[in-house]
């Protein structure tokens, strides 16, 4: 994704961050492009504060905003109305399809014509591929067990994070705003998310990296 930014944004450009969690995409961009700006949009309340704490405004480089993307009038808490690119990491699959609609056409409407929108995220194979699905989901768990031996992994992450007395007030919300600890949607297959993308206004829409479900797709505006 970082690559491709660097040909489709230049130097110096507004990038909006959906989905940012603690805001470890927006500090890769940042670290690479020295001129860029960041608004993060996210709803969770413990990821806000720890990227909050952690990365600061970077001199007014981040702006944090709490925001429910399945809502339709999630932008308007948005800073400015303009950005030069979008992107995301592993979030839109919280969403469901007539939320992914309407968010899809909000993102066009914030980009100028031309302008890109890079999504990496798990996007599942046809539910008619079910022998992609299988081998798929099967490598994913080889690599998430491969993964724990030396990492502290995802569940356990979380068990330890809403343990943490400085987090109490925000793990509460948490609590409320997100009861189950993986996403519940069943979120479009490939060509789902190709046809939404191109429904609202993106008028060239590929895939540009892929690793089995982890896909980054590229819409142009
Ligand atoms: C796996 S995390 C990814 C975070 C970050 N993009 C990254 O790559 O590290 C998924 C993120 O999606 C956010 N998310 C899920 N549903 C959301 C919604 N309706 N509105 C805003 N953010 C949402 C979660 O709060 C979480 O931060």
């Amino acid at each position: 994704m970082l690559e491709a930014l660097a040909v489709v944004a230049g130097k110096r450009f507004d990038v909006l961050d959906l989905g940012c969690g603690t805001g470890s995409l927006s500090e890769r961009i940042l670290r690479r492009f020295p001129q860029a700006r960041s608004v993060l949009v996210d709803h969770d309340p413990v990821l806000l504060a720890i990227g909050r704490t952690g990365l600061g405004e970077q001199r007014g480089r981040l702006t944090w905003v709490d925001a429910d993307l399945r809502r339709p009038d999630w932008f308007m808490s948005l800073p400015r109305r303009r950005f030069h690119v979008a992107v995301s990491t592993t979030a839109l699959h919280w969403l469901t399809a007539p939320e992914l609609a309407r968010l899809y056409a909000r993102v066009a409407h914030l980009l100028p014509h031309g302008g890109w929108f890079l999504d990496g995220d798990h996007i599942a194979f046809p539910a008619d591929s079910s022998h992609f699905r299988q081998a798929s989901r099967s490598v994913a768990r080889h690599r998430a067990a491969r993964i724990r031996l030396s990492d502290v992994g995802w569940d356990a992450w979380w068990r330890a994070v809403l343990r943490d007395p400085r987090l109490a007030a925000e793990a509460e919300l948490h609590r409320i705003r997100y009861p189950h600890a993986h996403s519940e949607t069943v979120s479009p297959d490939l060509e789902g998310h190709i046809r939404l993308l191109r429904r609202a206004g993106f008028c060239e829409v590929h895939l540009i990296w892929a690793r089995w479900e982890n896909r980054v797709l590229a819409a142009v505006r």
